[in-house]
């Protein structure tokens, strides 16, 4: 709840009002359509996926906080920056406002009957059955994990030299995913399906941030099966996933085993079915990839922005090393970087009937997206949005429809509490261990791959010193 005091002191505020939810057909009228970007569908596309930040500030400052610009596929989506039109979307029924990651680019590759991919029924069956394992209790296992993988991948950095955070985040993000969802801890033994199926996911994660792969991406769109270079890299995948599946259904310790793929192993759907192997396959690929490139680089973009903000940083060192306020300032840092630099900038949801979003309405069928980007820079809600500023979030929890990296509602992200959890643990190890600086002063720009936005030159920093 947002107190006078702290608007006064100019960290946070309130938006004005502005009513929005579904309509009957005949209320439309009387309302305006949201005003579209005056640029040819090319033009605009180019821009969109090489400076989207730029982009969809100048089109707010120039069309208002509702607007229209072309998609891929359609004439007009939708973009909003108002709370309160997030919330009419996050609340609303997955009937009248369904996500837009049913059409989502990653359908090729974890099919169409993936939580993340599924609407409906489906999705809220396969939301429940993985819910269990991602709980904030379940995670609390991990931190243990997570902080010995941390303090691996720290001794291994040079001293002296510019090195990119992102892929070193990376590292540790995958440590994490492969122990938490697959349960292989530590380097598997050469040879083993385990081993296969590691070596595999940093091969396609690798090939999959080379330039080249956005010609890749751009292949697969509107299809629902991966086609050219991406389906031959996913059959050899596959091969080790199906390997690893197999192994598992048949280990004797699997009621014992606390690792994800296990735990579906043995879940029953409400009518009391197993899970295919192949929707197996398709959740935990889900799980590799939504998990652990979007926390690897927000993390990378927590120090961008630390070591260029010197008195966050200070504060966040002197925190961490004498123990005062440590945990409060850990936590107001990791939301301060997802405010500021969300690696998820657009969400979407494709309302089924009329909608109104404050002055304007438009037809049911429109694809609406929320600019997670411009909601965290609206001036009203975050005084100087620009700036980073961690003591905005000192005594303070963020707001539901005000800070959203994680999106909202029935299709909030599932890993929120392992991201989370991964970020609190990664950036203690860091502040207590290291001194860091920029090896450059100009911010790094942001960079568009697939859905994601992250930092252009992956977070680079220089290691000055390390201590024990
Ligand atoms: C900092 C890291 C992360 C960010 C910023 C992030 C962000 C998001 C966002 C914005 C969505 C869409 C929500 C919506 O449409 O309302 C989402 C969905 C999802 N995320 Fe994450 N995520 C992160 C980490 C993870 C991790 C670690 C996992 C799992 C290991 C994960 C698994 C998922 C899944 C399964 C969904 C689909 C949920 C559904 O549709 O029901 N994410 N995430």
């Amino acid at each position: 709840m947002t107190t006078a005091t702290d608007v006064a002191e100019g960290l946070v505020g309130q938006a004005p009002p502005s009513p929005a939810g579904p309509l009957e057909p005949g209320d439309l009228q009387g309302l305006s359509g949201p005003p579209h970007i005056p640029l040819p569908r090319l033009v605009q596309s180019l821009r969109f996926n090489q400076r989207q930040i730029e982009f969809v500030f100048r089109a707010r400052r120039q069309l208002g906080e509702v607007f229209s610009m072309h998609g891929a596929t359609e004439d007009a989506v939708v973009v909003t920056s108002h709370p309160d039109h997030v919330r009419s979307l996050f609340t609303a029924s997955p009937e009248q406002a369904p996500s837009l990651t049913g059409e989502s680019p990653l359908r090729p590759i974890v099919g169409t009957e993936s939580v993340l991919t599924a609407v409906g029924p489906r999705h809220m069956r396969q939301r429940k059955l993985l819910l269990p394992p991602f709980h904030g209790e379940a995670i609390e296992s991990y931190t243990q994990m997570i902080s010995e993988a941390t303090e691996r991948e720290i001794d291994r950095w040079p001293i002296g030299e510019p090195m990119a955070l992102a892929p070193r985040m990376q590292a540790i993000t995958l440590d994490v995913i492969m122990a938490g969802i697959f349960g292989i801890e530590g380097k598997p033994g050469r040879g083993t399906p385990e081993h296969g199926l590691r070596q595999m996911i940093r091969r396609l994660v690798a090939a999959s941030t080379q330039p080249a792969a956005q010609i890749g991406e751009l292949l697969q769109i509107g299809r629902d099966e991966a086609v050219g270079p991406m389906k031959f890299g996913l059959n050899l995948l596959d091969k080790q996933v199906y390997a690893v599946i197999k192994a598992r259904r048949r280990a004797s310790d699997l009621d014992e085993r606390r690792d994800i793929l296990s735990l579906l192993l043995q879940a029953r759907t409400e009518e009391g079915g197993e899970l295919s192997d192949k929707e197996l396959r398709d959740e935990l690929l889900v799980l590799v990839l939504a998990g652990h490139e979007t926390t690897a680089n927000s993390l990378a973009w927590a120090w961008e922005r630390l070591v260029r903000t010197p008195d966050a940083h200070d504060a966040l060192l002197g925190a961490v090393r004498s123990g005062a306020g440590a945990e409060e300032r850990i936590e107001a840092t990791i939301v301060e970087a997802m405010r500021s630099r969300p690696v998820i900038p657009l969400i979407g949801r494709r309302v089924t009937v009329p909608w109104r979003l404050g002055e304007h309405g438009v037809p049911g069928g429109t694809a609406v997206t929320m600019s997670i980007l411009l909601v965290h820079h609206r001036e009203d809600l975050y005084p100087r949005p620009f700036d980073f500023r961690p003591e905005r979030w000192i005594g303070r929890k963020p707001g539901t429809y005000e800070w959203i990296p994680f999106g909202g509602g029935i299709r909030r992200c599932l890993g929120a509490a392992l991201a989370m959890a991964e970020q609190r643990v990664v950036l203690e190890a860091m502040a207590r261990r290291l001194d860091l600086e920029a090896d450059d002063p100009a911010p790094e720009r942001a960079l568009h791959r697939n859905v994601t936005m992250i930092p252009a030159r992956g977070g680079r920093v220089v290691l000055r010193s390390r201590h024990r």
